[in-house]
């Protein structure tokens, strides 16, 4: 089997996900749900980045929307700590 310069794109962008995920807070912190609410904001991750997409949060997440548990910690990055669905 000939290995293609792709593959070993491939693999260094595996592992550098890898490693950036056990970099990150608690796996524990809840995902940011692949449902008819959020899914465009996956569109808009991939086309323009998280900062792009988490300029729409708190329009519907704030406290006479959908309110933050009480103990929520600093929320300036949605998208750093709450994590998309793999797809
Ligand atoms: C249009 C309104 C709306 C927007 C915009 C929105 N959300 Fe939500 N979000 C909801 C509602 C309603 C729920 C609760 C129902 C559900 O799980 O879909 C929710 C639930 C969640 C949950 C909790 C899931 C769980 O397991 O309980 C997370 C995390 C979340 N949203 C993150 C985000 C992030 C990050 C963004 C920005 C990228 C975002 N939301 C934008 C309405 C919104
Ligand atoms: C520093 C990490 C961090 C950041 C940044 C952050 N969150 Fe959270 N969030 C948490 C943790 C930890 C919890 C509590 C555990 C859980 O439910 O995931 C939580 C809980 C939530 C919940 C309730 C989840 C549930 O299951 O009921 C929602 C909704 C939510 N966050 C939305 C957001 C939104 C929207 C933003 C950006 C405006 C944001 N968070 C930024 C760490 C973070």
């Amino acid at each position: 089997m000939k290995i293609k310069k792709r593959d070993i794109a491939l693999i260094a962008l595996g592992i550098v996900l890898v490693l950036f995920l056990l970099a990150a807070p608690p796996e524990s912190t809840s995902r940011v749900p692949y449902d008819d609410i959020h899914q465009e904001f996956y569109d808009i991750v991939a086309a323009e980045g998280k900062k792009a997409a988490e300029k729409n949060c708190e329009t519907c997440h704030n406290p006479d929307g959908v309110p933050f548990p009480a103990d929520h910690p600093p929320k300036f990055r949605c998208l750093f700590c709450h994590k998309m669905e793999e797809r």
